[in-house]
């Protein structure tokens, strides 16, 4: 997004005294970031500005969300029209075949609320569906053609898809603005098309194989010809403009009933999927209580139950509170193992007692009570990596995928909105429903298909995340909005990153409050990642020194590219400081005074 230079000017400044050096001029790997390798300059992601701010993975959907804020709209219609247009330019990250979570905080009543519009199981799911009788993870086939992994590719892997409720909900709770001018500019780029940035062509060209497989998909992400489309390709989804436009036209209706619930319904019956009309008529987006926890004076509040996110978020603080951290440094070797310790515990808590509230009695106030959380840590040796307890059965595989989305926005009013939203695994499901342009999600890969067998993301589950009709499956998601001593919002943030979503977001949190890292380098700066099972230090370009520090404490390391995609904004006094993260393709933008 082009930016006057008076502007980055102010930037450099700012950076300057935020690292505290104010006679020399700050370039970016002096606040401690290396140059990025693609040439993007790192002040590309970093916005400012006394009014209101967004963060979207991409610049289309920032600058639809920045316009209806100039318009006047509200941040949960900057956040809509965003999450619209997101849908359109990211499909193998999200969409209106997916799902995902809310948080709105209101400046006027200080109350932040929490809507879980993600996926549930269709009604004729059943709990050994994605397992044969030898316990193995079933493959299934589209008219003879065989699919795959059925958890995770295809027709049963598709979950009710939720986002078109949650955004209507959304809408209809707080919007400002009429819903037609939310829903426009989506219609418009996806009537017009746009050209396939390279990200994008890469994942098509990931999921090419089961792209490929199924028609409806393939006449949209592939070229006449029979090839993937590549970067410079135009993406024009017709089908997609006509369904939004229902939606635009007529609400709820347009999606969950008429043509495009029957060509949904009659798609899963051409490659027996379990969704039906009724699936699609009784979707219902919950409210949920949003869970809430404090870091150093700092206050949480979070994504609840069915996600993961909020509950191992603060769980992780808790933990790391108990440390004097203001003597480490963002990558020294002690707090990189202080951090690893903890996130192998959380996990492992997550692994036996997450599930769908609906469900399962979840211990939320255990899992985020301090006293908890001191028992925990007491087990961490200062010197030494604690191997993880139990080595469960599985494929230890651990997959990159550049689907999942975050968009934070606030508005001149202080009113803010964190949603993060999906179709889990790139270009979810491969599955688009004929005629209607919907990428389907393969939601139901975030169940554990059975105790202990890993899902997509390495991550292995109990009883509580099992299979069942109706159920919603658990997530990682972490939509979050912290509160600074004086009860100010500080921060709202969220992120992709499958499993990785919980340590990004953590992470972020710990480099803004502890390290008191530049909003900039508290985003884009490395991280790692440990989930407890596989029993893996994860670390993106891990330097030398540190790689042989953590070796000798025991771990195992591997490299990882991209955890996370963090798109923030931060208080800096009268002003809001966004930061989209260099993983991907995110922007910025503030409303100019
Ligand atoms: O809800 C979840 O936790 C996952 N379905 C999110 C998937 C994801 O972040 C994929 N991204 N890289």
């Amino acid at each position: 997004m082009p930016r006057n230079p008076r502007h980055i000017g102010s930037l450099l400044l700012s950076l300057c005294l935020w690292v505290a050096c104010a006679t020399t001029p700050v370039t970016t790997d002096a606040a401690g970031l290396k140059a990025l390798k693609d040439g993007r300059q790192r002040t590309e992601f970093v916005a400012e500005s006394p009014k209101s701010m967004i963060v979207t993975a991409h610049p289309l959907a920032t600058q639809a969300g920045l316009a209806i804020l100039q318009q006047g709209g509200n941040a949960v219609d900057a956040a809509i029209a965003a999450s619209l247009v997101i849908s359109v330019v990211r499909p193998q990250s999200t969409g209106i075949g997916g799902g995902g979570f809310l948080l709105y905080f209101d400046q006027t009543t200080k109350q932040t609320q929490a809507l879980d519009f993600r996926e549930r199981a269709p009604a004729a799911a059943t709990v050994h569906m994605f397992v044969d009788k030898t316990g193995k993870p079933k493959d299934s086939s589209y008219q003879g053609t065989p699919v795959p992994q059925a958890s995770l590719n295809g027709h049963l892997a598709v979950g009710t898809p939720g986002l078109i409720d949650g955004l209507l909900e959304t809408h209809r709770r707080w919007g400002s603005r009429p819903l037609p001018e939310l829903m426009a500019p989506a219609i418009k780029i996806a009537r017009e098309g746009f050209p396939i940035y390279p990200e994008l062509a890469r994942s098509i060209k990931n999921r090419a194989a089961i792209l490929g497989i199924f028609p409806s998909s393939k006449k949209i992400f592939f070229r006449p010809n029979g090839e993937p489309k590549s970067a410079g390709d135009q993406l024009v989804q017709e089908d997609l403009a006509r369904t939004l436009t229902l939606v635009s036209q007529k609400g709820r209706a347009g999606f969950y009933e008429g043509v495009v619930a029957k060509q949904i319904v009659a798609e899963m019956q051409r490659g027996k999927g379990l969704i039906t009309l009724q699936d699609l008529k009784n979707y219902r987006t919950k409210v949920q209580t949003p869970v809430r926890g404090t870091y150093r004076g700092y206050e949480v509040v979070s994504m609840p139950p069915p996600s993961s996110g909020g509950v191992h978020l603060i769980q992780m603080l808790n933990m790391l509170e108990n440390y004097d951290l203001s003597k480490e440094q963002v990558h020294s070797p002690t707090y990189t193992h202080i951090l690893a310790e903890v996130m192998r515990r959380a996990y492992a808590d997550r692994a036996e007692y997450l599930g769908d509230p609906a469900f399962v009695r979840v211990p939320v106030n255990g899992l985020t009570n301090k006293k908890y959380a001191n028992s925990l840590i007491q087990s961490i040796s200062p010197e030494q990596a604690t191997p993880s307890s139990a080595v469960k059965p599985g494929n230890p595989a651990f997959y990159e995928s550049a689907s999942t989305t975050h968009i934070s926005v606030v508005d001149p009013k202080g009113n803010a909105v964190a949603t993060t939203q999906t179709i889990n695994y790139t270009f979810g499901s491969g599955v688009v429903a004929e005629g209607t342009g919907v990428v389907l999600n393969d939601e139901m890969d975030d169940f554990a298909i059975q105790p202990g067998v890993p899902n997509v993301f390495g991550l292995v589950g109990s009883k509580a995340n099992a299979v069942a009709a109706n159920k919603t499956m658990l997530s990682s998601m972490t939509p979050t909005l912290i509160f600074n001593q004086q009860h100010q919002l500080d921060m709202i943030l969220g992120s992709p990153g499958g499993s990785k979503i919980i340590t990004a977001v953590l992470q972020t949190v710990v480099n803004h409050i502890d390290f008191k890292l530049h909003p900039l380098e508290a985003v884009h700066t490395t991280r790692i990642h440990h989930q407890w099972s596989p029993d893996i230090l994860y670390m993106e370009e891990p330097a030398a020194t540190l790689t042989k520090a953590l070796t000798d404490r025991g771990y195992k390391i591997e490299n990882s590219d991209g955890i996370g995609d963090v798109q923030a904004i931060f208080r800096d006094g009268g002003q809001w400081i966004g930061v989209a993260d260099a993983r991907s393709t995110g922007t910025p933008a503030g409303q100019k005074p």
